[in-house]
């Protein structure tokens, strides 16, 4: 599995790199979205069109989309009622995307978008009814250039920043506050998350996931992909929602 979720993500990160590099548009869940040069976005969308889609947001007044790229988890929460949200993101590419999406779609006196590493530039007595993070969930690391975030979006090496976010997770959230991480199980290390999780008081619990699979000569030449293949050359790939539940 970490076989396979490495080669997936050092090959789109390479893609992500060319593909990205400029100023962008997408449409996605029925919106359409901008996307800076330096954020992954369009293509790479299946996860996070499924995610926004996916969370409950009835009855969540106040929200926080940890690493939200271009804000479309944020912006769909505005848009469903969620009166205080706040987006925030490593890369300042990502939070100028999703401060332009606030504004586009209205919701821009809802949403405070932050460049933040994890909760540091977060208020430190905020507390949120629905915390989320579409996680860079492939433990391996590669050379990052100053100034370069792309690699960001993919990895996290050690599941360090997993560790630290689980380790304030359960003091953001308000008394009925409910947290989710999107994950893949068959491309990051689910088990070894769950054992964090579980250090930190939290269980990790499938909300809701969707799997598909792919030709594996379609996801390129690697041997990893020949073995993760089933009987019919196919690989199965999964989106989860998990809840963290205290
Ligand atoms: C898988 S992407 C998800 C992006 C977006 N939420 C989406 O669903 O398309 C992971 C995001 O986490 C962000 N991230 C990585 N490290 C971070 C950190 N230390 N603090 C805040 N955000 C971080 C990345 O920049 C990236 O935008």
């Amino acid at each position: 599995m970490r076989e396979l979720g490495r080669e997936m993500a050092a090959g789109a990160l390479r893609e992500a790199r060319e593909r990205c590099a400029q100023d962008r548009e997408f449409t996605l869940n029925g919106r359409r979205w901008h996307q800076l040069a330096g954020v992954v976005g369009s293509e790479y969308n299946t996860s996070t069109g499924l995610f926004a889609e996916w969370l409950p947001y009835e009855g969540a007044k106040s929200m926080l989309e940890m690493g939200c790229g271009c804000g479309v988890a944020a912006v769909t929460a505005a848009a469903a009622g969620c009166t205080e949200v706040v987006a925030v993101d490593i890369n300042p590419h990502a939070v100028a995307s999703a401060r332009l999406n606030a504004e586009r779609h209205g919701v821009a006196d809802r949403v405070h978008c932050v460049q933040s590493d994890l909760f540091t530039e977060v208020d430190p007595q905020a507390t949120f009814d629905l915390v989320f993070w579409n996680s860079p969930f492939i433990d391996h690391d590669v050379p990052r250039a100053e100034g370069d975030y792309f690699a960001d979006h993919f990895f996290d090496p050690g599941y360090r920043l997993h560790d630290r976010f689980l380790s304030e997770l359960p003091k953001r959230l308000t008394d009925q506050g409910r947290a989710f991480l999107g994950f893949s199980a068959a491309m990051g290390e689910l088990d070894e998350v769950a054992a964090m999780a579980r250090r930190h008081g939290l269980e990790l619990r499938p909300f809701r996931s969707e799997s598909f699979t792919v030709p594996h000569e379609e996801m390129g030449a690697a041997e990893v992909f020949r073995r993760a293949a089933d009987e019919q050359g196919r690989v199965a790939i999964d989106l989860s929602l998990m809840e963290l539940v205290r």
